[in-house]
């Protein structure tokens, strides 16, 4: 492969880009970057200011007071929020769906798309979110679109939770997948959508091994 390269991962809630991604960069060693991650400190800092996530003027004023950092600390990103680590107050439901809700805002994508830019200037990464390949990095030098059917993506999620001990229902978890693809993907600001030049990778029946040397394959063929 040349020598920096991007590899560029979206998809739906629950497709495995993360635990993907995180894999992959491991193998090739790159930097992975989470970009979910700073959508979902964006949400912590809406909710911990009492701003009602629908409300948009009320989270656009925010924005200049949040200031997001992202370290990479034995290839691990962690997400820092005016200084503050919070990389592990993320990951609960609640957290999730206002990084859904927030990441509708134009503004608030435009502030963090000009980050992740930044991250991918010099050196070689795995980028997810939804919109990397189609705005982000459009000239990623691989373009994969994960996917995996409703019932594997919720049976995922589902796993995921209950082992970090949080208290959830299958169906809870499932509704709120359903929810959150739908405002990803019928939001009006780069919503989540295959880009033209993306390669499909459904990973349903596949074990991470397998997904792995896919999605290395895929790079290694495109770079
Ligand atoms: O990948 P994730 O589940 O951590 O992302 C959380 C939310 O953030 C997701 O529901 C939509 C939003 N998001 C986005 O709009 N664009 C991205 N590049 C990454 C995430």
């Amino acid at each position: 492969m040349a020598e920096k390269y991007t590899i560029a991962v979206d998809g739906p809630v629950g497709a495995g880009k993360s635990t993907l991604a995180r894999l992959v960069a491991k193998k090739l060693n790159i930097i992975y970057v989470d970009t979910g991650a700073m959508y979902r400190a964006v949400g912590l800092y809406a909710i911990r200011n009492g701003v009602e996530l629908t409300d948009r003027t009320g989270i656009v004023a925010l924005l200049p007071q949040i200031e997001l950092d992202v370290k990479i600390v034995n290839n691990e990103q962690q997400v820092f929020l005016n200084g503050e680590d919070v990389t592990g107050l993320i990951r609960t439901p609640e957290i999730s769906m206002a990084a859904s809700v927030v990441s509708k805002i134009a503004e608030v994508r435009t502030k963090l798309v000009e980050l992740q830019r930044k991250l991918a200037d010099r050196v070689s990464v795995i980028m997810d979110g939804r919109d990397i390949g189609t705005v982000v990095l459009p000239n990623a030098s691989t373009k994969i679109y994960l996917t995996a059917s409703l019932d594997v993506r919720a049976k995922r999620r589902y796993n995921e939770l209950i082992t970090k001990g949080q208290d959830v229902t299958f169906e809870d978890v499932k509704a709120d997948i359903m929810k959150r693809d739908d405002n990803d993907m019928n939001r009006d600001v780069s919503p989540l959508r295959p880009a033209e030049d993306s390669v499909n990778l459904d990973t349903s029946d596949m074990t991470l091994d397998e997904a792995v040397d896919a999605i290395i394959r895929i790079a290694s063929e495109k770079a």
